[in-house]
């Protein structure tokens, strides 16, 4: 069966090849509005959610994959620029010496924290001052697995949309609310909340098992270096610790929040 033909880039220099390279930087991410995501599968998640790229790229290796086709005639449907590049291409665009055959641009899209509905799922994770992108995109990619109703960014928080923490979401970023609160906005929002505010403080006394998970639970995770803060801590209902039983003293960050999403649904 031929194949739609669809148009070929070969130039570095080419603006969309450029616009699509100056998404790794967070000023070029915040000023289009967009992101970029790597590989066939994210992108099909998100076909899957409705969600079509603004230009998809692709290899000639992934030309003839049906889930490709699919993709390249849902985004061209959807306005969306298609186009067949090069593997110097995808290997500028991604960044790597193995490229994925598929790199798309896509909207970025936070949700609105007026919008948030606590009793619409069991929990929620407050992130205060996440700083790594890796741990950001797992903590997403596990919200998603757990069904949480969504991920609040609290405070100076890294961007969910950098290359490497889409990468961790594993394509939960298409399905996971992404909801932004500065410490006012935070602060409110835990006032109205009609369920618990779970902390998680390595100074704790509270065995994490023993806390009152009442629906829908809020956990809020500090911040990889220095911590939840005090004011933040003493928002919150009850602050629990991990037990830490050998020499290690804190858990990563995304293993910690794990195990507190699922303790809490
Ligand atoms: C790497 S830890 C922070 C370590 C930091 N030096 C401190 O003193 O809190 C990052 C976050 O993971 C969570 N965390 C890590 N280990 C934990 C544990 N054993 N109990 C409760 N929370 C933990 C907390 O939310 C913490 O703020």
């Amino acid at each position: 069966m031929s194949r739609p033909a669809y148009r070929q880039i070969s130039s570095l220099t080419n603006p969309t090849v450029k616009a699509a390279r100056a998404l790794h930087l967070r000023k070029e991410r915040e000023a289009s509005g967009q992101f970029l995501a790597e590989g066939l599968k994210i992108a099909a998640e998100a076909m899957e959610l409705g969600r079509a790229p603004r230009v998809l790229m692709f290899g000639l290796d992934a030309a003839d994959h049906p889930l490709l086709r699919r993709l390249a005639a849902f985004t061209a449907e959807q306005g969306g620029e298609v186009i067949e590049v090069t593997r110097d291409i995808l290997e500028k665009v991604s960044r790597r010496d193995n490229p994925q055959t598929v790199v798309s641009v896509f909207d970025q899209h936070f949700a609105d924290l007026a919008t948030l509905d606590p009793k619409s799922a069991t929990c929620w994770v407050a992130l205060q001052a996440v700083r790594d992108p890796g741990n950001l995109g797992t903590i997403v990619r596990t919200a998603d697995s757990a069904g949480c109703g969504g991920v609040i960014l609290v405070g100076e928080c890294c961007d969910p949309f950098s290359v490497e923490a889409v990468r961790a979401t594993m394509g939960s970023i298409f399905a996971v609310p992404i909801f932004k609160a500065d410490i006012p906005a935070f602060t409110a929002l835990r006032k109205t909340w009609p369920g618990s505010v779970i902390g998680t403080l390595l100074t704790a006394t509270h065995d994490f098992r023993a806390a009152p998970f009442r629906a829908p639970n809020m956990i809020l995770m500090g911040n990889e270096q220095q911590g939840l803060p005090p004011d933040l801590a003493a928002l919150c209902d009850v602050n629990v610790k991990i037990p830490m039983r050998g020499r290690a003293d804190s858990l990563n960050l995304a293993v910690a929040t794990g195990i507190m999403i699922y303790a809490a649904t």
